[in-house]
């Protein structure tokens, strides 16, 4: 199917998030569903990022204040060569290399040239670099709202949080590397690593808080015979989350400013390969962040105010 065009003000509400998932999942690689609204549907974008990943583009034709208009794209999954699929996915390079897979001088082949070199399975690695991008990205299939909120506060830290945590030390010594080795030519590399180490020193005492103080809390909302009277260091769960919120606003605003920087992780040219997989790494860090942020912001802040309201 081609573009498809859906005035969202005329349908009911119930209706409208399911009508343009259908649509979103009928148009063909490279075409779009463009949504006219009365407000913003930034909340569709966080939806649609949790539920089907990072398959699309989001730009706005029309952005407020009365009318909103939204292309959003179906991209395109061309044939990759292996250097490309390693640089945009350091788990898929750090699969690829654990199977001997050169990427780097002999990164212009296609997967099944370098399979039939290595005599791999090609049909097996390619599910072997789906199930590693699955590793700490949201399949299209996890109903986060139906699970209790301590399987969500653990899911958050086993996926989420170990992922920045097992990214911190990569993120921060290719960062340094890169300004180090090219940010005199290109000064711009020292910026990104300068917000990159904010970002990453930031995040790191925010997972802290949430799994020493805020989580716990949160689990002990669920505890039967949890007597919310008793002294738990704070009168209501709402005074951490506001905390924690405006430290997302602040992270959130950081990788933005990463992504500035970095002009839409797009790589110099000329560039070495030490920048290109800083930026394919900056990028798939801000979208783990987002997919986190959502998770917490959108679904276990909101459900736990919520019980806590209720006892
Ligand atoms: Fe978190
Ligand atoms: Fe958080």
């Amino acid at each position: 199917m081609n573009n498809v065009f859906i005035d969202v003000t005329v349908l009911e509400p119930r209706m409208k998030h399911p009508t343009i998932f259908d649509a979103f999942d009928s148009v063909a690689e490279g075409y779009a569903v463009v949504i006219h609204n009365d407000h913003d549907p930034k909340p569709l974008y966080y939806q649609l990022l949790g539920e089907r990943g990072n398959c699309f583009s989001w730009t706005y034709l029309s952005n407020g204040p009365e009318i909103w208009e939204v292309e959003i794209k179906k991209n395109e999954k061309n044939s990759e060569t292996i250097g490309e699929i390693a640089s945009k996915d350091m788990r898929k390079a750090q699969l690829l290399k654990k199977l001997g897979i050169d990427f780097c001088c002999g990164g212009k082949r296609s997967l099944e040239e370098a399979c039939i070199d290595k005599g791999l399975d090609v049909h097996r690695v390619k599910e072997e670099l789906q199930n590693a991008e699955r590793a700490t990205q949201a399949g299209p299939n996890l109903d986060f709202n139906s699970w209790t909120l301590s399987f969500l506060a653990d899911y958050i830290i086993n996926v989420h949080h170990t992922y920045v945590k097992e990214s911190t030390q990569l993120l921060g010594e290719l960062s340094e590397k890169v300004a180090t080795h090219h940010g005199q030519n290109n000064p711009i590399l020292v910026d990104i690593r300068n917000k990159t180490h904010e970002l990453l020193r930031e995040l790191n005492t925010h997972l802290k808080k949430e799994e020493q103080i805020l989580f716990p809390y949160i689990k002990l909302l669920e505890t039967p015979g949890f007597d919310k009277n008793k002294p738990h260091g704070f009168d209501s769960v709402k005074s951490p989350i506001w905390m924690m919120e405006s430290e997302h606003d602040a992270a959130g605003a950081l990788a933005r400013e990463i992504r500035t920087l970095t002009n839409d992780y797009t790589r110099p040219a000329n560039s070495c390969n030490s920048v290109g997989l800083l930026y394919h790494k900056l990028e798939e860090f801000e979208n783990d962040l987002i997919q986190h942020i959502h998770l917490e912001n959108n679904i276990l802040f909101p459900k736990a105010i919520e019980l806590e309201n209720k006892l």
